[in-house]
């Protein structure tokens, strides 16, 4: 699904939905996860961030997220998933909120399993799919629109759970042209003598919110967020306890 707007939270219901929000939510949290958070708690609205935290022991704790890419005032940290390193996050509980991951998330809370898919957990999301029959792969987009960062993304991601000697598993359109964008792509890069996590850094650089990312100061993220398996985990949102966990 390219965009949260275009599926009904319904369509969910029993399925597994791959939330996808490679600049830069999704990448984000992988990399919290993998350098030790104990979970990252999405938020839809900032206030209600800031009212979660108020009623809890700060010990332990970090706020975490953006809005127009920066970080949110009184926040410990912002969106770039360089901060989220070991030295700082190690054993802690962040409440997270972003424009479009996690309200993307949020939208994703009716499915029987919902984790978070970008470049960095490449390899460890698509075997953990690999049982998974009725899949869905959702754009997080930016400010409701269609970004082709995350139609490469969840291009990636079909083209790898299709790209192997699993039982061949039927696409819908959408991700069928997700994931001849995503071939495209490799193919760019093969006739540049690029790697793929290469030749995505340097498309990645022409998507709006890329040029944005790079004049807010934060090209370097764009590299990282196209570096395959730079966070080899799962996360994994449960929607009762309304927190994402590495499994
Ligand atoms: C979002 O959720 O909209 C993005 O992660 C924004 C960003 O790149 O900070």
């Amino acid at each position: 699904h390219y965009l949260p707007q275009f599926v009904a939270e319904h369509d969910f219901v029993g399925g597994t939905v791959v939330v996808i929000d490679l600049l830069r939510a999704s990448t984000t949290i992988c990399h919290a996860l993998a350098a030790g958070a104990r979970e990252v708690t999405p938020f839809v609205e900032v206030d209600d961030l800031r009212r979660a935290a108020e009623g809890q022991d700060r010990c332990g704790l970090l706020l975490g997220g953006e809005r127009g890419g920066e970080r949110i005032d009184g926040f410990d940290l912002g969106n770039s998933p360089r901060d989220y390193t070991a030295e700082v996050v190690f054993d802690k509980r962040i409440l997270f909120t972003t424009s479009n991951g996690t309200r993307a998330l949020h939208h994703a809370r009716l499915a029987a399993k919902v984790v978070v898919g970008c470049l960095a957990n490449l390899s460890a999301l698509v075997e953990s799919l690999s049982h998974d029959v009725d899949l869905h792969l959702l754009c997080a987009g930016t400010n409701g629109h269609v970004s082709r960062e995350d139609i490469l993304a969840a291009g990636a991601i079909a083209y790898e759970v299709t790209n192997n000697d699993r039982p061949a598993r039927r696409l819908n359109d959408a991700a069928e042209s997700a994931r001849g964008e995503w071939q495209e792509l490799l193919n760019t890069a093969r006739s540049a003598g690029r790697n793929a996590d290469e030749q995505l850094a340097v498309d990645l650089r022409d998507t709006p919110h890329g040029k944005t990312l790079v004049n807010l100061g934060f090209e370097s993220d764009l590299a990282l967020c196209a570096t395959r398996d730079s966070a080899a985990v799962v996360p994994s949102y449960d929607a009762r306890s309304g927190k994402v966990r590495a499994v």
